[in-house]
């Protein structure tokens, strides 16, 4: 059970990598959109710094293609790798389509890592892996709009992915409430990712604070 950061917000990825928890940070391109606006290659080569300079610096950072038609696509992934590709953790999100598969085939044929993205369905997890996705990013929230039952699909997608051995993982993304990141850890999600707001509800309970306020006022009373 892994959690990712969902963000490209520079002081939030900072402030969560010092707490030691992030397995990975997830990008795309509504993400970067909401930062202020600049070249998105400054902006990412400012995550890679804050990545290289923490504790673990090969995190996977997914940076997702923004153009439409899949040798666009392609190019773009190449400009990423140029770009970015000193950074061992770069991943390529390529959303799940019918031509977006010869886009994540020919990446992955080269070695590079894709986060096959805005999956919504079993069949379409089954088809990014078997072009060779390094990730399926399933989406949590956007599934449950359509009235279908997202948990059904994280545990279909794991136990298919388990019964094949796939080295491949399953990223939960579209997260809207503290409850989807539980059940879809429960679901059998390998990775939650997670917007920062969520991340200081994630670690408290009032039951937590009663305690820990009754531990400091009862000791001072004691020392006097
Ligand atoms: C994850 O990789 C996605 O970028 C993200 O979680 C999408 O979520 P949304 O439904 O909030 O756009």
């Amino acid at each position: 059970m892994k959690i990712f950061v969902d963000s490209a917000n520079l002081a939030d990825i900072e402030e969560s990598l010092e707490r030691g928890f992030p397995c990975g940070i997830t990008t795309n391109p509504s993400i970067l959109a909401k930062e202020e606006r600049r070249d998105y290659r400054t902006h990412i080569r400012d995550i890679i710094a804050l990545l290289t300079k923490s504790d673990r610096p090969s995190l996977p950072l997914s940076v997702e293609v923004f153009a439409t038609q899949p040798d666009e696509m392609i190019r773009q992934a190449e400009e990423f790798i140029e770009e970015f590709g000193d950074y061992d953790g770069l991943t390529v999100k390529v959303p799940v389509g019918w031509d977006e598969l010869r886009v994540i085939a020919t990446l992955a044929e080269r070695g590079i890592a894709v986060n096959a993205t805005c999956a919504m369905a079993l069949n379409q997890a089954v088809m990014a892996l078997g072009a060779g996705a390094r990730y399926i990013s399933l989406f949590w929230g956007r599934i449950r709009d359509t009235g279908y039952d997202a948990g059904s699909v994280v545990s279909d997608v794991r136990q298919l992915m388990d019964t094949s051995q796939s080295q491949s993982e399953i990223i939960v993304g579209s997260i809207r409430h503290l409850m989807d990141v539980n059940e879809a850890m429960l679901a059998g999600a390998h990775i939650v990712t997670v917007p920062p707001p969520f991340f200081p509800k994630m670690c408290s309970h009032p039951k937590t604070d009663e305690a820990v306020h009754q531990f400091v006022t009862e000791f001072a009373a004691w020392m006097g």
